[in-house]
C-alpha cells in the first residue's frame, strides 16, 4: 500500500463494528489512505490512529505517527496501554455526544424525580397508588466532573427548576450553578446533594471515589426519601460493592448505572436483579460515525494545516 499525502489514517477498535467507520472515513477524507487493524500495512506509513479500546500491541512500533485520536470523549482506554507512544492523544468534545449525555441524564434524573421505580413496583402489583411528588425546586442535583458533559446537562436540569450544583478538581464559574472544586470542598457539595450524578473520568485520584462512605455523606433528608446515585461516567470510580451494600442498607435509596467497574457487567452481578438499580450498558453516550469521524477528520486537518489542535489531552492528569 502506498501512504497518501499526510501519511494513513489507522482504525483500530475494539467491542464496536469497525464497518461504518472505515466507509464514514473514507468517504470525508478520500484522498487518505485509511487502514482497519490488524491490515495496517508497512507501519512507516501511519502517521495517526483513531481508536476505541485498542487492540494489544497495535499502538507498538508506529516509527512515524503523530497523532493518537480517541473515538470517545474518555481516554483511559488509551491512556492504560503500556505501548502508548509520546505523541498527543485527541479526545472527542462534540455536540452529537454531548447532547446525547444530557438526555440520559436528565432521563435518569427525571426518573428517580418522578418516582418511576416505586410505580413501577406498584404497576408489577396491579396496585393503584399514589405518591407525593416533591416540586423541582425542592431537589438538588449534584454533578461530580462539571465539565464538558456535566455543565451541558446541569444547564438542561436547571430548565427544570431543579437546584444544581456541580464539582470539579479546579473552580468552575457556571450560570446558576453552584460550584464547588477539589477534595477540600467535596463533603460539602456531598451535603447538599438529592440525586448525584457523575460524569467522571477514570484516572487514579476518581478510582473507587463512589462508595459506601461517599453515599453517607449525601443529604439524608431530602424529599425524595434518601439520595440517588446516577453514573454515566466510568465504572472504575464506583465500589460497586460499596454500592450494593448502600442500597441494601437504605442508604442509597436507588442507582442508575451505565457504566461499570467491568465490561460487559458480568451475569452474575446483583445489579442486574437488585430492585432499585436500572442497568443500561455503557450506552449513555454512543459515539457514531456519523459525526464523531468528521470530527475527527476535521481535527487531523487542524493538524496539517497548523492550526492548534483542540481538545489535546493532558496525560499527567489522566484525561
Ligand atoms: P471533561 O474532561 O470535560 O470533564 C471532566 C470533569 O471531571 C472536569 O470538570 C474535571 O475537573 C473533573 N475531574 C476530573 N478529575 C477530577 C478530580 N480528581 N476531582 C474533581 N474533579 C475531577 O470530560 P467530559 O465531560 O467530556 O467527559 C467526562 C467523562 O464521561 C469521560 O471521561 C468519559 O469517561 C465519560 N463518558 C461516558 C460516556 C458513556 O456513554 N457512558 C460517553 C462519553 C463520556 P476540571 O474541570 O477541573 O478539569
Ligand atoms: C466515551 C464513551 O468515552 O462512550 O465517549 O464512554
Amino acid at each position: 500500500m502506498i501512504a497518501a499525502s499526510g501519511g494513513a489514517l489507522l482504525l483500530a477498535v475494539t467491542g464496536w463494528n469497525p464497518a461504518g467507520w472505515l466507509e464514514r472515513f473514507r468517504a470525508l477524507d478520500p484522498g487518505r489512505d485509511v487502514r482497519l487493524w490488524p491490515d495496517a500495512g508497512d507501519p512507516g506509513d501511519i502517521a495517526y490512529v483513531a481508536a476505541w479500546r485498542p487492540p494489544a500491541g497495535c499502538l507498538a512500533n508506529l516509527p512515524k505517527l503523530k497523532a493518537v485520536f480517541s473515538l470517545g470523549a474518555g481516554v483511559d482506554h488509551l491512556l492504560d496501554d503500556p505501548d502508548l507512544p509520546d505523541v498527543p492523544i485527541v479526545r472527542v468534545v462534540d455536540d452529537s455526544l454531548t447532547h446525547a449525555m444530557t438526555e440520559y441524564v436528565v432521563l435518569h434524573v427525571l426518573l428517580h424525580f418522578r418516582r418511576h421505580l416505586d410505580y413501577a413496583q406498584a404497576q408489577s402489583a396491579h396496585r393503584w397508588k399514589h405518591l407525593d411528588q416533591p416540586r423541582a425546586g425542592e431537589v438538588a442535583v449534584g454533578i461530580l466532573g462539571i465539565g464538558t458533559l456535566g455543565r451541558d446537562a446541569a444547564e438542561r436540569l436547571l430548565a427544570f427548576g431543579f437546584r444544581v450544583a456541580g464539582w470539579s478538581r479546579t473552580p468552575k464559574d457556571v450560570p446558576g450553578v453552584r460550584t464547588f472544586a477539589g477534595n477540600g470542598e467535596l463533603d460539602d457539595f456531598l451535603a447538599g446533594t438529592d440525586i448525584l450524578v457523575s460524569l467522571l473520568p477514570a484516572t487514579p485520584e476518581t478510582y473507587h471515589l463512589v462508595g459506601r462512605p461517599l453515599i453517607g455523606k449525601l443529604r439524608r433528608d431530602g424529599p425524595l426519601g434518601g439520595p440517588v446515585f446516577v453514573n454515566a461516567g466510568r465504572g472504575a470510580t464506583q465500589d460497586e460493592a460499596g454500592l450494593l451494600e448502600a442500597l441494601d442498607a437504605g442508604e442509597l435509596k436507588a442507582a442508575s448505572l451505565d457504566v461499570f467497574e467491568t465490561e460487559p457487567l458480568g451475569a452474575d452481578s446483583r445489579l442486574w436483579g437488585h430492585p432499585r438499580v436500572v442497568v443500561t450498558p455503557h450506552v449513555a453516550a454512543d459515539s457514531r460515525p456519523s459525526d464523531i469521524a468528521r470530527y475527527v477528520v476535521d481535527r487531523i486537518r487542524d493538524f496539517e494545516s497548523g492550526r492548534p489542535v483542540r481538545h489535546r489531552v493532558e496525560r499527567a492528569r489522566g484525561y
